[in-house]
C-alpha cells in the first residue's frame, strides 16, 4: 500500500511524533488539527525529514463539516493509513462534580469525531480492499480511576470501536490495530490540567513513555507484512504497574 498516511491531531505529541517518524520512511503524509501554525510547522518538518509530500489541513473533529472537508481532499489522494489520534482530556472531577463542558469536549472529540473520522475514510478503504486504522486508545480504555469516568469512558469506548471494527472489516483486507500507552509526556497534561505546573506532576520522578516511544509502536504495526494484524498494543512505563500504582523515585 503506497497512499498517503492520514493523521489526526499531527499537531503536537504522539501524532506529530507519528508525522516525523514515517516521514523519515518516505511516506506521504495528510495531516489534520486546529492549530494551523503548529500544524503547518510539522509539515515542514515532515518533508526535511523525507516525506515526498506532507498537507498541513485545517480540521476539527467537533464539527462535521470540517471533518468531511478535511476527508474530501485526503480520500482524493488514496490514503493507505488513518491514524485516528486527534483526542484530548479535561479536568479530573468526580461525576459529582463534573463541568458540562468538559462531559461535551471529551465526548465530542474522542467518541463522536473519532468515529466520524473513521466513517469517512472507511468506504474508501473498502473499496480499494485495503488500508490499515491505528486507533489512539489508552490504559484508561482498560482501568479506571476516580476523577477519570468520563475520559476513561471515552477510551472505553476507542476499545470498544477497535473490536467492533474488526469483526465488520473480517474479510475486507483492511488491518485495525489499537495502542493503548500509559503515562506519555506531551501537551496532553497541560491540555488536562490548563495549568503548565500541575502538568508537570504525573510524570514527577519516573521515566515516562515519550511520543517517540508511542509512534515506534505505530510504525511498528504499520510496518508488519500485509497479512499480519496487530490487534493491540498496550505499553506503559516501568514504573507504572497500572494507573493507579505508579513507583516515583523520592524528589
Ligand atoms: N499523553 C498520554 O499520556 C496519553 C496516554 C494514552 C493515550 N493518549 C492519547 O493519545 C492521543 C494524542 O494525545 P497526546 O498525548 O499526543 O496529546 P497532545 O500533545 O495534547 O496532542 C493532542 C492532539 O489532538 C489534537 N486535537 C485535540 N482536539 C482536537 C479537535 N477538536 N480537532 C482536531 N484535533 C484535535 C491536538 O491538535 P489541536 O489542538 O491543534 O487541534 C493535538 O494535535 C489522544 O487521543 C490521547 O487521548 C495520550
Amino acid at each position: 500500500m503506497s497512499g498517503p498516511i492520514v493523521i489526526t491531531g499531527a499537531s503536537s505529541g504522539i501524532g506529530e511524533a507519528c508525522a516525523l517518524a514515517f516521514a523519515r520512511e518516505g511516506r506521504s503524509l495528510v495531516l489534520g488539527a486546529r492549530r494551523s501554525e503548529r500544524l503547518n510547522a510539522v509539515a515542514k518538518a515532515c518533508m526535511k525529514a523525507g516525506a515526498p509530500e506532507a498537507l498541513a489541513l485545517s480540521l476539527d473533529v467537533k464539527s462535521l463539516a470540517s471533518i468531511t472537508a478535511f476527508a474530501r481532499v485526503a480520500n482524493a489522494l488514496n490514503p493507505s493509513v488513518l491514524i485516528n489520534n486527534a483526542g484530548l482530556a479535561k479536568g479530573r472531577d468526580p461525576v459529582a462534580q463534573l463541568q458540562d463542558h468538559d462531559i461535551t469536549e471529551m465526548i465530542d472529540v474522542n467518541v463522536t469525531g473519532f468515529l466520524r473520522v473513521a466513517r469517512a475514510f472507511l468506504p474508501g478503504m473498502i473499496e480499494r480492499k485495503g488500508g490499515h486504522i491505528v486507533n489512539l486508545g489508552s490504559l484508561a480504555g482498560r482501568e479506571i480511576y476516580e476523577g477519570g469516568a468520563v475520559y476513561c469512558a471515552t477510551k472505553y469506548a476507542v476499545r470498544a470501536i477497535s473490536q467492533t471494527l474488526r469483526l465488520e472489516l473480517s474479510g475486507t483486507g483492511i488491518r485495525v490495530t489499537e495502542i493503548a500507552p500509559g503515562l506519555v509526556e506531551t501537551e496532553f497534561s497541560i491540555v488536562r490540567t490548563g495549568d503548565i505546573e500541575k502538568a508537570k506532576l504525573p510524570y514527577q520522578g519516573i521515566d515516562p513513555l515519550t511520543a517517540v516511544d508511542i509512534a515506534d509502536c505505530v510504525t511498528w504495526a504499520v510496518n508488519r507484512p500485509a497479512h499480519i494484524n496487530i490487534g493491540e498494543i498496550v505499553l506503559t512505563p516501568v514504573a507504572q504497574a497500572s494507573v493507579s500504582k505508579v513507583s516515583r523515585r523520592p524528589v
